[in-house]
């Protein structure tokens, strides 16, 4: 099966697939709401910290064990694990299967939220052509919006459909050519937004609330909270970019692509931050009014500031949700893709009866997390972990801080302890690699600075720090 295994058609269409997965609403919606929660600067700075010593190795280490075994998450992590001890291989498929559990959760509930980005265009662009209704409260429409159980439903399946008509296609010809669509067009609006943001007045105050650190605002949680996003936006921890890595041929460069999905992701996060804060530090009254709403600012203060506030508003802001739908999209494809590629490659069902058969299976957990919001019943009250609730926050709060640091654990120990040191340099070090990179500086990184710092992560957890 291995010959016809279908592979990245270029080195810029796999890092333009991975960035897509790797850009999400982790980006465009929590990274800047941690960042606010956490007073900027200092945090910022840590979060960089963490994607350079453990999301960057990380990231290597997934691709590297996709391209080698050229199967996705369950096959790849066995081989990974027993390459020196034999018995390790079903710890590895186990590893695997975990990933991929998680990949089904993920997008069960991620699906509703990019469905949110379909309601809001549809909303600004009739705003744009018939105006922001006078006195009309930006929270309250979110409020009828959500509580809607007919329209979430309505809004989920028609992401679903969306992701699932993508993966259907397979990985050059849907995904690959989606991202490559898709991306551009993401950057594009991105500056087009970055401009108008840092004509308001509010920029240079945004700025420096970004930039400049002031370590007495640090805590040891908001250095667990960096570490832990690291993980979520670079989509690592789950296995997928172990599945994106099996895809890679061998002619193209595992570090290179890793270095620029690593930097492009973080730069997304950095210009959406910049954005979304000078709008808010341009209006007054603003900052008190997004303090504690974690959609609040994405879907709630942003609607009415682009037809008050911003410069060319009206134009950018159903192009603003067309960006977060885009986001979102490239990578809910990469999580069903995820889910789809261990029922090809471990269960040996054909590509479009397995994208199917797992979007559909997904979107009946899709049920659950969109009827989250409606304020009654068991969905909306559940309480398994402590002030998590509802049936989203719960899943939610289950993958962000369980299962992708556990995920992601094991990933270090694959590459680092059980893979030899011949086989990850072979597939790092194989010519094409930029001059930048020590093989030697990676082993250690992955050996120590990143099972360590993940270790921590899962030691607070189990104490009771919430990452999510
Ligand atoms: N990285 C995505 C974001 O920032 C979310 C995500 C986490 C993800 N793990 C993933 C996406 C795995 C695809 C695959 O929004």
């Amino acid at each position: 099966m291995s010959q016809s295994r279908d592979h990245w058609s270029s080195n810029a269409g796999l890092v333009l697939a991975a960035t897509g997965s790797a850009i999400g609403l982790g980006n465009l919606w929590k990274f800047p709401f941690i960042t606010w929660e956490n007073n900027g600067g200092a945090f910022v700075l840590v979060y960089l910290v963490c994607i350079a010593a453990v999301g960057l190795p990380i990231m290597m280490a997934e691709l590297l064990i996709g391209r080698r075994s050229q199967k996705s998450a369950v096959g790849a992590l066995k081989e990974a694990m027993s390459a020196r001890w034999p018995g390790l291989g079903k710890l590895g498929a186990l590893v695997g299967f975990w990933g991929v559990l998680a990949g089904f959760i993920l997008l069960s509930y991620y699906t509703v939220i990019a469905g949110w980005s379909l309601y809001y265009f549809v909303k600004t662009v009739g705003w744009t052509f018939g105006g922001y209704p006078v006195g009309m409260s930006a929270g309250d429409l979110f409020g009828e919006q959500v509580s809607n159980a007919g329209l979430q439903l309505m809004l989920s399946l028609g992401f679903s459909l969306g992701t699932i008509a993508v993966v259907y296609f397979g990985v050059s010809r849907g995904i690959e050519r989606i991202a490559r669509i898709f991306l551009p067009i993401l950057f594009g609006i991105l500056l087009l937004m970055l401009v108008s943001a840092l004509g308001m007045g509010g920029a240079g105050e945004a700025l420096s609330y970004i930039f400049r650190p002031n370590f007495a605002e640090l805590t040891r949680e908001s250095v667990l909270e960096a570490l832990g996003h690291s993980f979520f936006t670079l989509s690592l921890g789950m296995g997928a970019m172990i599945t994106y890595g099996s895809y890679i041929s061998r002619k193209h460069s595992v570090v290179k692509a890793s270095g620029a999905i690593v930097a492009l992701d973080t730069l997304i996060a950095l210009v959406a931050t910049v954005i979304m804060f000078s709008v808010i530090f341009s209006v007054a009254g603003m900052r008190d009014e997004v303090r504690d709403s974690t959609v609040g600012m994405l879907f709630i203060s942003l609607p009415e500031l682009f037809y008050s506030e911003v410069p060319f508003g009206v134009v950018l802001g159903p192009l603003f949700y067309v960006l977060v739908a885009l986001a979102a999209l490239t990578s809910t494809i990469s999580l069903l893709e995820v889910v789809s590629a261990y029922l090809i490659d471990q269960r040996g069902i054909a590509r479009k009866k397995a994208t199917i058969g797992a979007g559909a299976a997904i979107f009946v957990f899709t049920i659950f997390a969109a009827l989250s919001f409606t304020g009654t019943g068991l969905l909306s009250t559940m309480e398994i972990f402590e002030g998590k609730l509802g049936w989203f926050s719960t899943a939610d709060h289950f993958v962000s801080n369980w299962m992708l640091p556990t995920g992601g654990f094991f990933i270090t120990l694959a590459a680092g302890w059980f893979m030899t040191s011949k086989s990850t340099r072979d597939e790092l070090m194989d010519g094409s690699e930029p001059r930048w990179f020590h093989y030697g500086a990676w082993r250690f990184f992955i050996r120590w600075v990143a099972p360590i710092a993940v270790a921590a992560i899962i030691v607070f957890v189990i104490r009771g720090t919430d990452f999510s």
